[in-house]
């Protein structure tokens, strides 16, 4: 069990842009960015599960897990951001606009045996991360400006855009 807050370089890391469809394996609460958000994730922030903040459509902020990487269990090739939303949303989220804030690390990717030992080990990060992001540091990143802000032009003087439609930013 996780109880200690790393610090990560890179984190906070902002980024938001359209839910895409992932590997269709069948786990449809998985919402994946594009290829152009996962371009953007800055070099020093590796490959790993991570935890935070997500919106829908400028909904409500609600916590998430997510995996950065190659998922060795199933061999993908090309590199994903899945997060995890936990809440349960009822209806089709792709195409809605995801926004997220990784705030902190959870472990690396691994390899697992067999599909019960990977959702045992996505159990886990879930309840590590309904723990750690009830710190009074991460609880304030959920009330974060960006993800008060309806218009794509963020106002954040660090805050890079781009013109296709996505967004992202280390907050520093
Ligand atoms: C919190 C979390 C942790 C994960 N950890 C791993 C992991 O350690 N190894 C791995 O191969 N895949 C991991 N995955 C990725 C799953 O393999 C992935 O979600 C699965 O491929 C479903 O993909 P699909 O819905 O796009 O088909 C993780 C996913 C999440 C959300």
């Amino acid at each position: 069990m996780k109880s200690v807050i790393q610090v990560i370089k890179g984190l906070p890391h902002f980024a938001s842009g359209p839910i895409i469809k992932g590997f269709g394996r069948g786990s449809r609460d998985l919402a994946n960015f594009g290829i152009d958000v996962v371009n953007e994730l800055p070099r020093e922030l590796g490959t790993g599960i991570y935890y935070g903040w997500a919106s829908v459509d400028n909904g409500d902020v609600h916590k998430m897990v997510m995996s950065i990487g190659w998922n060795p269990y199933y061999e993908n090739e090309h590199k994903s951001m899945e997060t995890h939303i936990l809440h349960n949303y009822d209806r089709d989220l792709y195409g809605s606009l995801l926004k997220v804030c990784i705030v902190g690390y959870l472990r690396p990717e691994q390899n697992f045996e067999s599909l019960e030992a990977l959702i045992t080990a996505i159990k886990n990060d879930i309840a590590d991360a309904e723990r750690l992001l009830e710190t009074p540091e991460h609880l304030k990143t959920k009330n974060n400006d960006f993800f008060k802000e309806t218009n794509e032009k963020s106002s954040k003087p660090d805050s890079k855009n781009t013109s296709n439609g996505h967004h992202t930013s280390n907050g520093h």
